[in-house]
């Protein structure tokens, strides 16, 4: 089945409320909730998954697990259920696979068919089609597998799975959670012991799932980091699973209720794995008031639910060694630094220029236009603080088929004088379909 992204442009204007309050429930997390589809897909035997982000990303790899071969169904009990194809059992596919604006389905999935006998090509809109694949085809390629490509490594490309594929031990280049997972889910089906060595640690839950499915899977210490050893032609067993509420899409109202003047907030759900609870460090760093309520593990990961209420922000210079923990946050980190008292720091962050916008670039255009001042680093952003202040606001912004950016622009619209304009939102549906309800609902508007 085609997967069809958001086609026509949906402006949108943003004006600021009075104040935030309420309590709501973020979605499942992304990352959790393609691994859970993928495994699961990869089972022998039926698995359940409640709290799924049912968001275009994961939708597009629930599309592309069916066209493989996978059995997917939604429930009315919003449980979805997965029939599983065992490893090694992937199908080949009669279409392309259209990723939509999906990197994590497009290179998860890379690496998943590179050692399965498909042959797949794979499609995206606009923005994937312009991202870095090069990062998986060159492991993918040592592997076996024969990718390829459009010109620089990029969509449209297809992959030819080799069996049996070929053990390596491949040593990560970017800090990459992607590119560590599409050389694991290689490793799945390939004969021997696959390692990745990962120098500096990225989101971790591709290993804790793959071993919570049964996959012989070690994480060591080595003298150049973390070494992931996982042995191939892996047996995995079906799993009941519920995803956690997701911190990245958690992170726009952690920052909406700490620069909207008289705000008290309740964020339930979110998970705080440490490789990706970064923003909470960072923020409280400037200042901000987050309360962890009701701690407590879900799914194998950490969650609990935020309290945040509004604070006087202070710039900061942003810990390099948070980014891979915060990596998606920045965007909605420069807006919490416009609302700061002196300027806000942000380096090493140069990873930000491949993600589904430049969101360097982006967020430095979408923030100077409405009247805050920055200074554009290769690899990150200086974002000089008005103490708390309304931004101007009164400017359209590009939102780039991303959705980080659409989101983090209309948080920075809440404490604006004037109106700001998205020239299209619809790329929050990737990621947070009910964002603009909730929205309404915390503004004390009716949707
Ligand atoms: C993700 C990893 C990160 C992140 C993306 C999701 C994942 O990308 O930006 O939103 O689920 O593995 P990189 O691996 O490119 O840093």
């Amino acid at each position: 089945m085609a997967h069809s992204p958001h086609t026509s442009p949906s402006p949108r204007v943003i004006r600021a409320p009075a104040r935030l309050s309420g309590r709501i429930r973020v979605p499942g997390d992304k990352s959790i909730s393609h691994r859970s589809l993928m495994l699961s897909a990869l089972a022998v035997g039926e698995s359940r998954i409640e709290g799924l982000l049912e968001g275009e990303d994961v939708l597009a790899t629930a599309a592309a697990m069916r066209a493989m071969g996978a059995t997917i169904a939604r429930g009315d009990d919003a449980v979805w259920r997965v029939q599983g194809v065992g490893v090694g059992g992937l199908l080949q596919p009669a279409q392309a696979l259209d990723m939509g604006n999906s990197g994590t389905s497009t290179r998860l999935l890379m690496g998943l068919v590179a050692s399965h006998a498909v042959s797949a090509t794979f499609v995206g809109d606009a923005s994937l089609s312009g991202r870095p694949m090069g990062r998986v085809i060159t492991p993918l390629a040592r592997m076996g597998a024969d990718i390829t490509s459009s010109p620089g490594g990029r969509l449209p490309l297809t992959v030819r799975g080799l069996v049996p594929s070929v053990p390596i031990d491949y040593e990560l280049p970017v800090a990459s959670a992607q590119v560590k997972s599409a050389v694991l889910l290689a490793a799945l089906n390939t004969p021997g012991i696959t390692r990745v060595i990962e120098p500096v640690p990225t989101r971790d839950h591709s290993e804790r799932m793959l071993a919570g499915f049964g996959a012989r899977l070690t994480v060591e210490q080595g003298p150049r980091g973390r070494v992931i050893a996982l042995e191939g032609e892996a047996e995995l067993r079906p799993q009941s699973i519920t995803v956690p509420g997701d911190p990245s899409s958690a992170a726009f109202w952690m920052v909406a209720a700490s620069v909207v003047p008289g705000s008290d907030v309740v964020i339930e759900n979110v998970g705080l794995n440490p490789t990706r609870a970064g923003l909470v460090t960072a923020l409280r760093m400037m200042g901000a008031d987050i309360a962890e309520l009701a701690p407590r593990t879900v799914g194998g990961e950490p969650v609990a639910d935020l309290r945040v209420r509004h604070a006087a922000l202070s710039g900061i210079e942003v810990p390099p060694d948070l980014a891979p923990s915060m990596i998606d946050e920045y965007p909605v980190l420069f807006v919490a630094a416009a609302f700061a008292a002196g300027a806000t720091v942000a380096r090493g962050a140069e990873e930000l220029r491949v993600k589904e916008s430049d969101r360097i670039a982006a967020m430095r255009v979408a923030l100077e236009a409405n009247g805050v001042t920055t200074v554009e680093h290769e690899d990150g952003l200086t974002v000089h603080g008005n103490g708390g202040d309304k931004i101007a606001g009164g400017a359209t912004v590009a939102t780039q088929l991303d959705h980080r950016i659409a989101m983090s622009m209309t948080i920075a619209a809440l404490h604006a004088r004037d109106s700001i304009t998205l020239d299209d939102a619809s790329p929050v549906a990737t990621s947070y379909p009910a964002f603009y309800q909730q929205l309404a609902e915390l503004s004390g508007e009716t949707a």
